[in-house]
Parts: C-alpha cells; structure tokens; sequence
C-alpha cells in the first residue's frame, strides 16, 4: 500500500476522469445549468408579472450565457455532456416545477437566485484563472459572471424588502428551501469537485467559495453574520459528511 493509497478518499468519483471528460462535464453543466436558469426566471415571471419585464431580460441574459458557452466549447473541441449535465439537473428541475405550481415565488428566487447564482459565481470566478487554455472562453465567463452579479443584487435588494424587520421568516423560507436545494446544488458541487482538479482548479475552494458566497448572501438580505455563518455550516454539513462517506447525495 503506499502513501497515497492511505490518503484515498472515502468516496471514489463516480466515474474515471480524464481532463477532457472533465471539461465536457463542466461545461455541459455550464450550458444546461444556464437553460435551466433561463426556464426558471421565465417561470418566475409569470407568477410575478409586476416583475415580468425584468426577469425575463434575466431570462434572456442566462439564455445567452448557455450560447456564448456552447460557442466557446465549440472552438475548443469540447463537447458539453448533457447527459451528466441531465442527470444532475433533474432534480433541480423537479424542485422548481414544485414551487412553481404552488405559486411560490419567494421558493423560487432562494434556489435560483441564491442558491443557483451561488454556484455559479463560485465556479465561473476561478474558471478565470484557467480560461486562457480555452480561445474564447474568457469573455464569455466574464461577461456572465458580471451579469450573475447583477442578478444577485437584485435578489438580494428584492429579499431584502420583502422580509424587512421579518428575519424569522426569512430565515424559516432559507431553511424550507434550502433543505433540498442545498443537497442538489451543493450535491452537484460536490460531484464537480474532482473534474475541477482535473482542470487545474481546486474543488474544495469552489465548494468552500460556495459556502462562502451564500452566506454573504444572507447577510445582504439583512442576516446578522454569525447567524448567517450558522445557517450556512448548519446545511452544508449533512452533505459533507454523506460526500466523505461516499453515501448517495440525491
Ligand atoms: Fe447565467
Ligand atoms: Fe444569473
């Protein structure tokens, strides 16, 4: 047995990863994950119709973003995987369909614009470092991590009123939602985690970067920091613990 064997992981990626694979996965998340976002506001828009101008120009950005991703993987032979990209966004899928049919809006703007974005912004920023590798592929994250930005700001000033001087209840909506949403975005972080490192990027820091980007989050929407910090460990830590046992995350 050697050094490395005694530091093995306890949950083994769920398939061999080569750098291409890796890519193919990562973008194939990036592409379907933006369509799924572009859906998502469209369907938040008709329950919101005071706010439908906005959000479907928020539609149309991250419709763009899936373009501009799939044009950069075109010129760089990577062929976004929309099968993993499926498998990991069917439940996701299933989430909003829910809230949609309940007339949940409030639901909707946490898994999209806190939860989603946060994923997003986590992996796009240091996707940066790397993009050079990749002819195009800079302006296209850039240009979409800045517009992710905007949607979060204003998500964030939209939670912010909504919940003014009602922190429980914001915090009670957060926990609702996030009991699910937090086990499949933050599952698919986890399952990324490998093919980051396969690309030169760390996947701990993206997850932790994760973690740290939402609980900013809270605490824009008006969320007192240790409380926030609270929150945020308190539901990432059953998906850490189920990803170091190597337990089925969704
Ligand atoms: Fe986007
Ligand atoms: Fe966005």
């Amino acid at each position: 047995m050697t050094i490395a064997d005694t530091h093995a992981p306890t949950c083994t990626p769920s398939s061999p990863v080569n750098k291409q694979e890796a890519i193919n996965r990562l973008m194939g998340l990036a592409v379907f994950g933006e369509m799924v976002a572009a859906r998502t506001y469209n369907l938040m828009a008709q329950l919101k119709p005071e706010f439908g101008v906005l959000l479907r120009k928020f539609a149309g950005m991250e419709g763009q973003h899936a373009s501009w991703f799939r044009d950069a993987s075109k010129a760089n032979d990577i062929e976004p995987d929309k099968e993993f990209a499926d498998h990991e966004l069917d439940y996701l899928i299933d989430q909003v369909n829910d809230h949609h049919a309940a007339g949940d809006f409030d639901a909707l703007i946490v898994v999209q614009g806190l939860i989603v974005e946060s994923m997003a912004i986590a992996t796009y920023e240091p996707f940066l470092e790397v993009a050079d590798r990749y002819p195009g592929a800079r302006s296209a994250f850039q240009q979409a991590l800045d517009e992710e930005r905007y949607h979060v700001d204003w998500v964030t000033r939209y939670l912010r009123l909504q919940f003014f001087d009602r922190e429980d209840d914001f915090l009670a909506l957060a926990g609702r939602v996030n009991v699910a949403g937090i086990d499949c975005i933050g599952g698919s972080m986890m399952k990324i985690a490998d093919y980051l490192s396969t690309i030169g990027l760390s996947g701990a820091d993206c997850a932790g970067t994760m973690m740290d980007g939402y609980t900013e989050l809270l605490e824009r929407v008006g969320i007192e920091q240790k409380k926030a910090a609270k929150n945020v460990v308190g539901l990432f830590l059953p998906l850490i613990h189920k990803y170091r046992h190597g337990m089925k995350i969704k």
